[in-house]
């Protein structure tokens, strides 16, 4: 279906009626990019996000799609992950394992975050994994085919949260963010890296978000700026793919 689409200086906003159609409409985008970049490279270059809004869309891959790419060229990687082992109910990795690879044949090449390591020596580690499958030197930026990205009501994006030090990281792909606002430490990309991807898909849905997905896109009246404002692709606008109810102050 056809959704409501709005422009912005760095982003491209698709609104759907509700999660459902969000979440096909996601999927199907997911796989238009996968064939192209198979089609152009012979890989799809994959970075997954985490928290709950995208299971939806891994599980309507694994269900729908599990013969329209060739899921052996699919390199998939994480936005970003939680420090807690693999098996661990918050990790990212274990939420992408159950809905999008238990149960299926899929073979991707899951390139995943050690983050039951240390967390400087995790990122450490996926850095070095990153330059080797991109082939990049330290002054450059691996350059994923798409990105997916979740926003937080807070507007922080991957584990990009705001006033942690990770914002400001402008040469790594992957830092360990000390989060104090979750007493945690996180595995992240940073924005260098999100702004070197081909093609950026934001999913975020549910009235809960409507008043910060305002903020970042239109602006805050208070000045305040958030970390989801910072993804800002060289290759062109991120896109949105929204619902109705997280648009409903956004006009
Ligand atoms: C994470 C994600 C995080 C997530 C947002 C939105 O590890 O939690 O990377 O950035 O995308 O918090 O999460 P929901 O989709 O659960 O609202």
């Amino acid at each position: 279906m056809n959704p409501r689409t709005l422009l912005f200086r760095h982003a491209e906003v698709r609104i759907y009626p509700d999660l459902p159609a969000l979440t096909t409409a996601t999927t199907a985008t997911i796989i238009e990019l996968g064939r192209a970049a198979l089609a152009q490279r012979q890989q799809f270059d994959l970075a997954l996000a985490g928290g709950s809004t995208p299971r939806g869309v891994y599980r309507h891959l694994a269900a729908e799609y599990a013969s329209s790419l060739s899921w052996d060229r699919v390199h998939l990687f994480f936005g970003d992950e939680r420090h807690v082992p693999p098996d661990h109910p918050d990790s990212n990795y274990r939420m992408v394992r159950e809905s999008l690879l238990a149960n299926t044949d899929l073979q991707p090449q899951v390139h995943r975050i050690e983050s039951e390591l240390e967390p400087g020596l995790a990122a450490d580690r996926y850095e070095a994994d990153l330059r080797a499958h991109f082939h990049v030197r330290a002054t450059d930026q691996p350059s994923f085919d798409l990105i997916l990205l979740g926003m937080g009501t807070d507007g922080h994006t991957a584990s990009l949260f705001p006033g942690t030090s990770a914002l400001h990281e402008v040469n790594r792909a992957v830092v360990a963010n000390a989060v104090p606002q979750l007493n945690t430490h996180r595995i992240t990309l940073t924005f260098p890296c999100l702004n070197s991807a081909r093609h950026i898909l934001f999913l975020t849905a549910g009235a809960d978000k409507a008043t910060m997905l305002a903020k970042v896109l239109r602006g805050d009246p208070a000045g305040t700026t958030y970390p989801a404002q910072s993804v800002q692709p060289r290759s062109g606008r991120a896109v949105w793919m929204i619902d109705e109810a997280a648009a409903q102050t956004l006009g």
